[in-house]
């Protein structure tokens, strides 16, 4: 794909994703976006358990939302840069992680999408207290999409404890169930099209905890021109992150 388009590719993009994402929300995905991928033992054994140890303390630090559709924590990728897991996390977005996400799907040009996207490394937390009724998660869905080219999501679990064998996260390529062993994603990125493959969190019961990074890779990272579809994201920020930066 191109790194900067002409106004014709800009044209001809801009109204495929406006397209897209109109028949998105409609339940319309493509049969050829189906795939997912999943590359095992992300950080080093001794770097997973730091990672672990210093989110446990510092769990109450994320921005909470509880809409109707999601419940649960997040720290956008502007808040992580400054933080101080980053010097753990800023591997994630080098040359020698990119290529071994390029290797593992195929796709040469696969790459994360630019540092001002707040989403392209954010910290995502999902609980439940242990006298509460309901805990967080998130239901059935396919995401809206602001780049011109694939969206990519990746969800890299870092902690989940919770009475179950299988993992919180539930995709549902070509409409049907693939459920994740919770050993197979723990230190795992589980990288889907996450705008054509259904997918949940299924909600967290009393006592239970989840943790992962969730990380935004596109083939043809440029973000759209379109209002609209810039307004929908800045919104989604807005409740994810506590601010509408995009
Ligand atoms: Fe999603």
């Amino acid at each position: 794909m191109m790194a900067s388009p002409n106004l014709y590719q800009r044209l001809t993009a801009e109204w495929a994703l406006l397209r897209h994402n109109r028949r998105n929300k409609s339940g319309v995905v493509s049969a050829d976006a189906q795939a997912f991928f999943v590359i095992e033992n992300v950080f080093a054994e001794d770097e997973l358990q730091h990672l672990q140890t210093h989110l446990l303390a510092e769990a109450k630090a994320v921005v909470r939302s509880k809409v109707e559709w999601r419940r649960g924590g997040a720290t956008g990728g502007h808040e992580l840069l400054h933080s101080q897991l980053w010097p753990s996390l800023k591997f994630l977005v080098g040359d020698d992680f990119q290529a071994r996400v390029q290797r593992a799907t195929g796709i040469r040009t696969l790459q994360l999408v630019p540092k001002k996207d707040t989403n392209r490394l954010s910290l995502l937390d999902y609980r439940c207290e242990a006298d509460a009724a309901a805990g967080d998660g998130i239901d059935w869905h396919v995401d809206g999409s602001i780049y011109l080219g694939q969206r990519w999501a990746g969800i890299l679990t870092l902690f989940e404890e919770t009475a179950e064998d299988t993992a919180k996260l539930e995709l549902k390529p070509h409409g049907k169930l693939a459920t994740l062993a919770k050993a197979k994603v723990l230190n795992s990125l589980v990288l889907f099209r996450g705008d054509h493959v259904e997918h949940r969190v299924r909600p967290m019961l009393p006592g239970e905890h989840r943790i992962v990074l969730s990380l935004l890779f596109s083939d043809w990272p440029v973000m759209t021109f379109n209002p609209s579809l810039l307004r929908y994201q800045a919104r989604i920020n807005r409740i994810f992150y506590g601010n509408s930066d995009l």
